[in-house]
């Protein structure tokens, strides 16, 4: 029997821009690993966090993963994971199903039984967000929670509510005299740090106290709100997550970042937990570096709290200079493509003035939407409806361990709601 060979794609199409391509349902990356080099075809997404290849590039003759950037060679093997450093060996389910390709008469072929045998799309890509096992943002469960529906400040009044989605479903809400009203009539309504909070059903977890001391000591100040495609659970993750720094904030602070993830411990507290991490990094912004005072690199102690499901702050204490920064990151999922994510931004300290001034909070709010900016631009690509809560449905390295804890806690209030 001669083997059979599935048109692809014209060959002129296929560059060292990697390319998605679907073809009688599988999905697919087709790319040349150097300008003049053969085509070379894997199944579409990252073992790692199902991250499109597409969106990733070519580097040194190898295909790079967009979001961590882990390096496949031309038989699909993994040959690099920056957070475990270059000397570590990849695990050997980091390696992407491969699919031989031939180029004739200016088409590419892949042979039809390696493709039959690539990985089907994950459950978490699906429409519908998969099911079971899968953390959508309408997920019945997330109607135990608290989720931010607007400002306080521009709540409209009976006449003019405030329209929001939530869960999949719309609301109305405003403010009668003091009160606050939602249609359809929910468990809870309720104000903190200037946003109206909204509770469809009795909350499993309240509200964390973590920013209240910072809310009084600091100076804050709102991002405007941002949408992403990205489910609540992924844009939760990519809070917490550091390996991505180097890759995906390359065009702001991550340039400097340090691509290997030393261990680090994750403490479980109520209904979440914190993990603290001393991260070297450089400090531009500091005036001590201009002075001379003090070396641009320098160590920042980063604090991450969370809270099920999707309360978040991430405090950056910088050592050497003496700044605080702290952010807090909160979110409203919309629809099973939609999340609206609320970051505020708690400052003191910053370049050695206890409350920083209007035009300090200004850039830095302006310098934090870049690089909000930054994540939003990957999600973008992504093309999941859900997050997976299955721990063997992504592969998890070491610099996953607040990842992990993520899906289980995730997991843990599923099942809670559930019961
Ligand atoms: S390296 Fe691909 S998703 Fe992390
Ligand atoms: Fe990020």
């Amino acid at each position: 029997m001669t083997a059979e060979w599935v048109d692809v794609i014209a060959g002129a199409e296929v560059t060292t821009a990697p390319r998605g391509v679907v073809v009688d349902g599988h999905h697919l990356v087709v790319v040349r690993l150097t300008e003049d080099g053969p085509p070379v075809a894997f199944g579409g997404r990252c073992p790692h966090r199902l991250v499109p290849l597409a969106a990733g590039d070519v580097v040194g003759g190898r295909l790079r993963c967009a979001y961590h950037g882990w390096e496949f060679g031309a038989d699909g093997s993994c040959l690099e994971i920056p957070s475990l450093g270059p000397a570590a060996t990849a695990p050997p389910r980091a390696a992407l199903a491969a699919a031989r390709c031939r180029e004739e008469a200016g088409r590419v072929r892949v042979l039809a039984a390696d493709l039959a045998a690539l990985p089907a799309q994950p459950a978490a890509a699906a429409p519908d967000g998969g099911g079971p096992g899968v953390l959508t943002n309408e997920d019945p469960a997330l109607a135990r929670a608290w989720h931010p529906v607007a400002f306080a400040t521009e709540l409209g009044s009976a006449a003019e509510p405030s329209r929001v989605t939530l869960l999949g479903r719309e609301w109305t809400v405003w403010r009668d005299v003091a009160e606050l009203r939602a249609d359809p009539v929910p468990y809870g309504l309720t104000v903190r740090w200037g946003l109206v909070w909204l509770a469809p059903a009795e909350p499993l977890v309240p509200l964390f106290t973590e920013p209240d001391v910072e809310d009084a000591a600091f100076v804050g100040a709102w991002l405007r709100p941002a949408a992403t495609p990205a489910p609540a659970g992924f844009v939760a993750d990519n809070f917490l997550d550091v390996a991505h720094f180097p890759f995906v904030h390359a065009g702001t602070f991550g340039a400097g970042e340090e691509k290997i993830v030393e261990p680090y411990e994750v403490v479980a507290e109520p209904d979440g937990f914190r993990s603290t991490q001393v991260q070297w990094f450089d400090n531009p912004e500091d005036p001590g570096v201009a002075a001379g005072l003090r070396p641009l690199r320098q160590r920042r102690r980063a604090t991450y709290v969370y809270r099920a499901p999707f309360q978040l702050l991430l405090r950056l204490e910088e050592l050497d200079a003496g700044a605080v920064k702290t952010i807090l990151f909160v979110m409203r999922p919309e629809s099973l493509t939609s999340t609206v994510v609320y970051t505020k931004m708690l400052l003191r300290d910053i370049g050695g003035v206890a409350l920083p001034g209007g035009a300090v909070v200004a850039s830095e709010v302006a310098y934090e939407e870049r690089v909000v900016g930054e994540d939003l631009a990957l999600q973008a690509q992504l093309g999941l409806t859900g997050l997976p809560l299955v721990l063997r449905d992504e592969l998890h390295v070491r610099a996953d361990r607040l990842g992990v804890a993520l899906r289980r806690a995730l997991a843990a209030f599923v099942e809670s709601a559930q019961r």
